[in-house]
């Protein structure tokens, strides 16, 4: 079947059961469209085995859909060519596949057909069906499942453990619902079969579609030999049409992605609280806490520790990093044993250098600190370089805005010298320059740059004390 094979999504209908105007493979799961997770697993399979190409057939918000895959295949620099097939009207299953038999690659032998709502589905399940198919040497195969609220799946009908046909659950009977196998929506197909059999294929249902399923009565009563293979994981097939769905299979696919870094050595207190994206990366011994976020391209280093309520995406952190409880953190670098937060936010930009403190309050955004740097309280610090050893003082704002926009810039920058200290309350007005040893007075608001090293800054007014003053003016 080597090179014979041909991955045919269904991904045309219209979600009516999500009362949205998005295509229901669009619909955001674990951040990622939904269809996402089904490329992810057929391209990988695709890989494996080897195929002619891809057939996606489209229609409801089909620029939508059609931009969305193609994205896919360049940022994943999938070679395997892919076609989209258009059925311009929703008429059924039935109908979408018969849409997409005209782009078939005239090489194909074999389709392998699945429904585009199946984010759960896995590489390890289309390798199985596949091999059984071609084992049991079937004219058509199909993925089943055994539930015990089997909803509003097609029933698997069978007559003395021979196949007979699929009902849909709209159209079946009370005894015909009583039925525990369901259709799980992958199939293979033999070629010639699928294109004797889909044109006669008739809409005489409740719903008034074309529905492929009835494919299997017509070829079963043709003797062919069809092959239902019920998965020992009923999850891999668990089918989204409704919001409620979605949601479950979002809570899936955060618990498979939590398990498998369980297994590679990371301690999660608890995997049903804690979010992981696809394509984080962690190293063993990271411990993670509950409701905590990680998305994006996000990478940990080992003996990191991220707390609870936290929010990475596309942060770089470095060994033995502690995050603590409530941090928002983006786009971001942090260097080895940083201690960082309760409720520190880095935005876009920041860069830490090894050893940093942020405590809590504490913003930064395109600024970067260098090693051993701490600002331990209340700051705001944007478009900023500072140095090495600089201690920031409680309440220190880099004031990068002054509502004017000078040579295209809105945002000024500052730059800080190593070993410099900040005393608490301080301001510096950008754009600015401090040299490196400079020490800056509490209550400051430094407005012009410290060109001279080593220089102590006093920028506030002088006390005045008036003694014996208060009484006289509590008394007035
Ligand atoms: C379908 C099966 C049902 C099975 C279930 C498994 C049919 C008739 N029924 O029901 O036996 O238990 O999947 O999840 O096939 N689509 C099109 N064009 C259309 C209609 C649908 O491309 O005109 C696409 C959808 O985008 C979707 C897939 O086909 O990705 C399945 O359609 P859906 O409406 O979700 O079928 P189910 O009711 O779930
Ligand atoms: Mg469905």
């Amino acid at each position: 079947m080597l090179n014979t094979l041909e991955i045919l999504v269904l991904a045309a209908g219209k979600g009516t059961r999500m009362h949205s105007n998005i295509s229901k493979v669009l619909q955001p799961v674990c951040e990622k469209p939904l269809i996402h997770h089904l490329l992810k697993e057929l391209a990988a399979f695709a890989k494996k085995r080897g195929v002619l190409q891809f057939n996606f057939v489209v229609g409801f918000d089909r620029e939508s859909v059609e931009k969305e895959i193609t994205s896919y295949f360049n940022a994943q620099r999938i070679s395997i060519p892919f076609k989209f097939s258009v059925q311009a009207h929703q008429n059924g299953t039935g109908h979408a596949v018969a849409c997409a038999l005209k782009n078939l690659h005239p090489k194909t032998k074999d389709v392998f057909v699945i429904n585009g709502d199946l984010p759960l589905w896995t590489l390890a399940a289309s390798e199985e069906l596949l091999n059984i198919h071609a084992k049991n040497k079937a004219a058509a195969s199909l993925a089943s499942m055994d539930l015990k609220e089997p909803g509003h799946y097609g029933r698997i009908l069978k007559k003395a453990g021979k196949f007979i046909k699929i009902v849909e659950s709209k159209d079946a009977s009370i005894a015909e619902l009583r039925v525990s196998e369901v259709n799980g929506g992958v199939y293979v197909f033999d070629r010639v079969l699928l294109e004797k059999f889909i044109g006669q294929l008739k809409s005489n249902n409740k719903a008034g579609e074309i529905y492929l399923t009835d494919f299997f009565e017509k070829a079963a009563k043709g003797k062919k030999k069809i092959q239902a293979h019920c998965v020992p994981d009923p999850n891999v097939l668990y089918g989204v049409n409704t919001f409620k769905e979605l949601a479950y299979a979002q809570k899936t696919l955060y618990r498979r992605t939590a398990e498998y870094w369980m297994q590679q050595g990371v301690c999660i207190w608890d995997p049903e609280q804690t979010y992981i994206g696809s394509e984080v990366q962690l190293a063993a011994g990271v411990e993670i806490k509950p409701f905590t976020f990680i998305s994006g391209k996000t990478k940990i280093a080992a003996k990191a520790k991220i707390g609870s309520l936290c929010e990475l995406r596309n942060v770089q952190v470095g060994e033995g990093t502690v995050i603590k409880n409530s941090c928002s953190a983006e786009d971001s670098e942090i260097g080895q044993e940083c201690s960082i937060g309760p409720m520190a936010h880095l935005r876009k930009g920041t860069k830490l250098s090894d050893r940093v403190h942020l405590g809590n309050f504490v913003e930064l955004k395109q600024a970067s600190l260098g090693e051993g740097s701490k600002a331990s309280h209340l700051s705001y610090i944007g478009d900023a370089q500072i140095g090495s050893d600089v201690n920031i003082g409680c309440g220190f704002v880099t004031c990068n805005y002054d509502g004017v926009v000078r040579n295209g810039e809105r945002k000024h920058r500052t730059k800080i010298g190593n070993d410099v200290f900040i005393g608490s309350d301080c301001q510096v007005v950008a754009p600015i320059e401090i040299a490196d040893g400079t020490f800056i007075a509490s209550g400051s608001t430094v407005t012009e740059s410290v060109k001279n090293k080593d220089s102590l800054v006093v920028a506030r007014s002088r006390q005045t004390t008036k003694p014996g003053y208060a009484k006289k003016y509590k008394a007035t």
